[in-house]
């Protein structure tokens, strides 16, 4: 992988964790700090021994801030389409990863920091944690996804009223509307917990974990029947070794051991 700028990496066994480090512009994404995660993303594709990563910001106040004003104030309506769809491609990149992702939202979530939040997995927020979809404050709307996955996340009442008033919800009202999974009091309890989740995650059998993640985003796919990919997955489970293990362990009353074949 090329030298990072604006990303870096740490590993806490074989879990990620992955901090955009742009702690003086709230961690903004720049073009160039979206290229970075592509990079990073598509490199956990081909990774077995990642079991799960962690997406979140450098510092305390900040998970990220939005997508960066000052580079895209630049934009026009010839080149914005590209720069949409660019950031989205890279959301979905996260989005179908078969190893899990999750958001540490470590204070504000804005704009594209919302967005990208919304596109992992799953989300644990510290008790500062901010979210929200400005953009209409700067005469524009989200292009990273934000009108679909808030939608889907917290309904479209709800959506329409943050995404037409710009208001932000603070960490409570994410989790009671459903957008976080879980909000502890800061930082390091919050690593905690999604490392909990990850490890937990981590026991089972990965090539079932990979399907959940296919099953589940059929679901928000008009073009994909989510009937039919739940069936085919089980049916692709039902082939695997870890399934045989599986099933012998509940039998023999063991612990399994899955290996992802
Ligand atoms: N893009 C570029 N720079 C950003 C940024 C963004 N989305 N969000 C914050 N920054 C920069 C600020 O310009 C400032 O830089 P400076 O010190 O060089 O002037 C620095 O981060 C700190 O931000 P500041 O606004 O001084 O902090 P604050 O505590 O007063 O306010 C926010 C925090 C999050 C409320 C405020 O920064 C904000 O509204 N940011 C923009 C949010 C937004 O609209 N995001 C969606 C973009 S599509």
């Amino acid at each position: 992988m090329a030298d990072l700028q604006n990303l870096s990496l740490s590993t806490n066994g074989s879990i990620l964790t992955v901090t955009i480090n742009r702690e003086s512009k709230l961690n903004a994404l720049n073009t160039d700090t979206i290229a970075e995660l592509k990079e990073v993303i598509q490199s956990v594709y081909d990774d077995k021994d990642i079991s799960g990563v962690i997406i979140t910001g450098a510092g305390e106040k900040a998970f990220v801030a939005g997508a960066d004003i000052g580079e895209f104030s630049e934009l026009n309506e010839m080149n914005a389409r590209k720069f949409s769809e660019e950031g989205q491609e890279v959301f979905q990149l996260i989005e179908n990863c078969h190893t899990p992702v999750i958001a540490l939202v470590n204070g504000f979530a804005l704009g594209g920091g919302c967005e990208l939040a919304m596109a992992c997995h799953m989300r644990v927020a510290t008790a500062n944690a901010r979210f929200g979809q400005p953009e209409v404050n700067l005469g524009i709307l989200p292009g990273y996804g934000g009108t679909q996955r808030l939608t889907h996340l917290i309904g479209k009442g709800r959506a329409f009223e943050y995404l037409m008033t710009g208001d932000m919800m603070d960490a409570n009202q994410a989790l009671s509307y459903g957008l976080v999974n879980y909000t502890e009091v800061d930082k390091e309890a919050a690593m905690a917990k999604a490392n909990d989740l990850l490890e937990k995650i981590s026991s089972k059998a990965p090539i079932a974990i990979g399907l959940v993640v296919d099953c589940v985003n059929a679901v928000f796919n008009q073009d994909e029947n989510g009937y039919q990919t739940e069936a085919n997955a089980f049916a692709r489970c039902c082939g695997t070794d870890d399934f045989k293990e599986g099933a012998a362990a509940f039998m023999e009353k063991r612990k399994p051991e899955f290996k992802g074949e």
